[in-house]
């Protein structure tokens, strides 16, 4: 793995609180009718197999555009499930899939409109869109990075450019993409903003987790001796402000969407 991917195992320090937004989201699917179906960002494939088989699926393609994602996800591949690299902003089909999955992968992507849009014209009649992003780019975790990496010398070594935070940049309100579903065609759909109560060990446990996503756009750009500097002088930014406790508790806002076609 390069400095520049993602990395499967500090994305899956915090497996069991990221996990409970995929099961929200996926009991919002209607499992009656879904033969074929793809995971968009599936990431290291756990939870992409998981799907597969309590939806009883005949087909079940990840796709994702991290080379070491791709390379966790393939101790899962087999029987009816599949991994491909594609990049989910730009994927579509015939309109012949029956489920478009992305858990924690859309807000990656600028224009969710056109991205949207594409992915319900891969849609056969009746097909079902089950998406989650966070929602979170108001709070410390988001706004303290922004601000670190607009110190010295971290930007000079960015190039002058701080990379916009994807959540801030991409991620819409519930009822833009409540409208969205209605103007593509939905006939049903399900839209919610959910406030996750995560209860960490300790506020710095918070570093740990945005290090494995929120972070990684700094770590793409910077050495990765200047990564650790940056990610201490980060940790000790944030403790300030929300302090050294313990335990810690993390609200975690996320909307989850869902809509159905007619058939
Ligand atoms: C936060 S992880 C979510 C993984 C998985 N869906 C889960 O629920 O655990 C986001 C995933 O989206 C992938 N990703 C980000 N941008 C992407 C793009 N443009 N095309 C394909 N995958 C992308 C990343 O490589 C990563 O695996």
């Amino acid at each position: 793995m390069t400095n520049a991917d993602w990395n499967p195992e500090q994305y899956g320090r915090f497996a069991a609180e990221r996990a409970q937004p995929f099961h929200d989201l996926l009991a919002l699917v209607q499992p009656e009718g879904v033969q074929r179906a793809v995971d968009l960002g599936c990431g290291p494939g756990g939870l992409t197999e998981f799907a597969a088989a309590r939806l009883g699926l005949a087909q079940m393609v990840g796709i994702d555009n991290s080379p070491a994602m791709l390379k966790a996800a393939a101790a899962h591949a087999g029987g009816v499930v599949s991994f491909q690299h594609g990049d989910l902003a730009e994927w579509t089909s015939a309109g012949d899939v029956d489920l478009v999955f992305a858990n924690a992968s859309l807000q990656w992507v600028a224009d969710h409109a056109t991205v949207l849009s594409r992915w319900r014209a891969a849609l056969a009649p009746g097909g079902q869109m089950a998406v989650q992003v966070p929602a979170n780019a108001y709070m410390p975790s988001h706004t303290v990075a922004d601000e670190v990496a607009h110190r010295q010398p971290y930007l000079a070594a960015m190039g002058g450019t701080v990379p916009p935070d994807p959540v801030a940049a991409n991620v819409l309100e519930p009822e833009a993409y409540a409208q969205m579903l209605f103007d593509l065609g939905f006939e049903q759909q399900h839209v919610r903003l959910q406030v996750y109560p995560h209860v960490l060990g300790h506020s710095r446990d918070v570093v740990q987790w945005v290090r494995g996503t929120a972070l990684t756009r700094f770590q793409k750009l910077l050495s990765p001796d200047l990564f650790e500097q940056f990610v201490a002088e980060y940790e000790a930014t944030l403790l300030q402000r929300i302090g050294d406790r313990s335990p810690y508790f993390f609200p975690f806002r996320r909307v989850l969407l869902w809509g159905r076609l007619p058939r």
